[in-house]
């Protein structure tokens, strides 16, 4: 006698948010540790269906997204200058604090919010809205 086997579908998300945080309406994910991102420099990460580049700026952490809006390249590998990265394909530089151009008003990156608990650094699901 053949039986008929049930399947149930389940949600199964690629992120693990166990190591999540609600701030303000916001999900925080945990990235890592905050400190293996020195001053000067950045460092990539994959949140959900997001690659993240966050930058240290004097002691400050900034995140935006890693895509460069012109053809693509991660941020992280380009070069970086107090709050400025340019970008390491056509030389396009963004303020890492704003997400906004330096040579124009045409093109932005889309902010992720960080959050610094402990030793622990957290960035946003979602992009942040701008206003
Ligand atoms: S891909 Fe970044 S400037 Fe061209």
């Amino acid at each position: 006698m053949l039986r008929a086997k049930r399947f149930r579908l389940t949600a199964v998300s690629s992120v693990d948010f166990s190591g999540s945080r609600v701030r303000d309406g916001a999900e925080y994910l945990f990235v890592g540790p905050a400190a293996d991102i020195r001053a000067g420099q950045s460092r990539a990460y994959r949140v959900g269906r997001y690659d993240v580049a966050v930058f240290n700026v004097a002691g400050e952490l900034y995140a935006i997204e890693n895509f460069c809006p012109h053809q693509g390249a991660p941020l992280t590998d380009g070069w970086v200058d107090g709050p400025l990265v340019t970008c390491s394909w056509h030389a396009w530089c963004f303020d890492v604090r704003t997400g906004t151009m330096t040579l124009g008003d045409f093109a932005m990156i889309p902010r992720f919010g960080v959050l610094v608990e402990g030793a622990d650094l957290f960035v946003t699901t979602e992009p942040l809205e701008e206003e």
